[in-house]
């Protein structure tokens, strides 16, 4: 499966051919020009192994791993994501819409370039396998979620495996029990306000923090799975509607407070 035509790795490679062509046209570069194509693909490698301007010390693998798949703690799994979805991300740590010191300060450090061809050099790479765990609370959240409490199961969005759905909603499994649960109280306290829609705030808020805690194990050990459809919609300049997560909605999310007030 591997390599062959319509595989997650000829996909990436489309996209790649895409989105450099993007690039290009901004440098006044011929869209179709391989070696720009593999000049931008060496970009994204070296950023990752070399941390660009942030420094050796700040070089994406010493904490994400070289295969992408995240330290098992707090660094997350980056391998297989949506290209999209990571140049978002790392636009939110530059600009504070996610609150992370460190991140903050590497992507500060990196230019657009950079942060657009090491998000392609991991969105390129071979997801991990997955380990097995979770409560049974958890695994209800997951797939059935609580009706009482108005809160939809995390597999309409994150699909049943946990291997995300289209480009807004990223997958879940193999990412770090740790990042799933700090991500959800970080939610919870307004310090990640990267989701378009407040999906996730009004989720995190409705959980407590020991049910997050579990469902960051679940989650954690979901088997995956063949990516479903990704696309381009979640990077910045194309965002694309998706009706289950509100990514068409406005960039920043509106506080509960101020929401009330509308
Ligand atoms: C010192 C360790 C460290 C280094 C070095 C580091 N990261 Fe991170 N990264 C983290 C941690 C910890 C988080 C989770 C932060 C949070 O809780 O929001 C993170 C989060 C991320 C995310 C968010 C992923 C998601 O699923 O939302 C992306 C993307 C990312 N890092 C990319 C990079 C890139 C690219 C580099 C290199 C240029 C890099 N990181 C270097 C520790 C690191
Ligand atoms: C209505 C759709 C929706 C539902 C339901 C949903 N999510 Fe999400 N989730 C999202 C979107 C959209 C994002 C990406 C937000 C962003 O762009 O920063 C996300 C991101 C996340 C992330 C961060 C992943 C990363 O790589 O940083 C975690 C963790 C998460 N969700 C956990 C859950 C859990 C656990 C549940 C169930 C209790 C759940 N979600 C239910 C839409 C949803």
């Amino acid at each position: 499966m591997l390599g062959g035509a319509g595989s997650p790795r000829e996909m990436a490679r489309i996209k790649l051919l895409w989105m450099t062509a993007t690039v290009a046209g901004l440098t006044n570069c011929a869209p179709n020009d391989t070696t720009s194509v593999e000049r931008f693909v060496a970009t994204g490698e070296l950023v990752a192994l070399s941390g660009a301007a942030a420094g050796a010390a700040n070089a994406c693998f010493t904490c994400h791993g070289l295969r992408g798949e995240g330290d098992g703690a707090f660094s997350p799994r980056l391998a297989g994501l949506d290209a999209g979805y990571l140049e978002r991300q790392l636009i939110a740590y530059a600009d504070g819409r996610r609150d992370h010191p460190q991140m903050g300060y590497i992507t500060e450090n990196l230019t657009p370039l950079e942060r657009r061809a090491v998000s392609l050099h991991y969105a390129a790479m071979v997801e991990p396998p997955n380990g097995q765990g979770g409560s049974l609370v958890a695994q209800r959240l997951y797939h059935v979620g609580d009706t009482q409490r108005g809160l939809a199961s995390c597999a309409s969005c994150h699909g049943e495996r946990g291997e995300g759905i289209g480009p807004a909603n990223p997958p879940l499994a193999g990412q770090p029990a740790g990042y799933v649960a700090a991500q959800l109280d970080q939610w919870r306290h307004s310090k990640r306000r990267s989701d378009p829609d407040g999906a996730m705030l009004r989720i995190s808020q409705l959980l407590s923090p020991a049910e997050s805690a579990a469902l960051g194990v679940y989650a954690a050990a979901l088997p995956g799975g063949p990516p479903s459809p990704k696309s381009l919609g979640a990077s910045p300049e194309a965002r694309r509607g998706d009706p289950r997560s509100g990514a068409s909605g406005p960039p920043l999310h509106v506080p509960e407070s101020a929401r009330a007030a509308e």
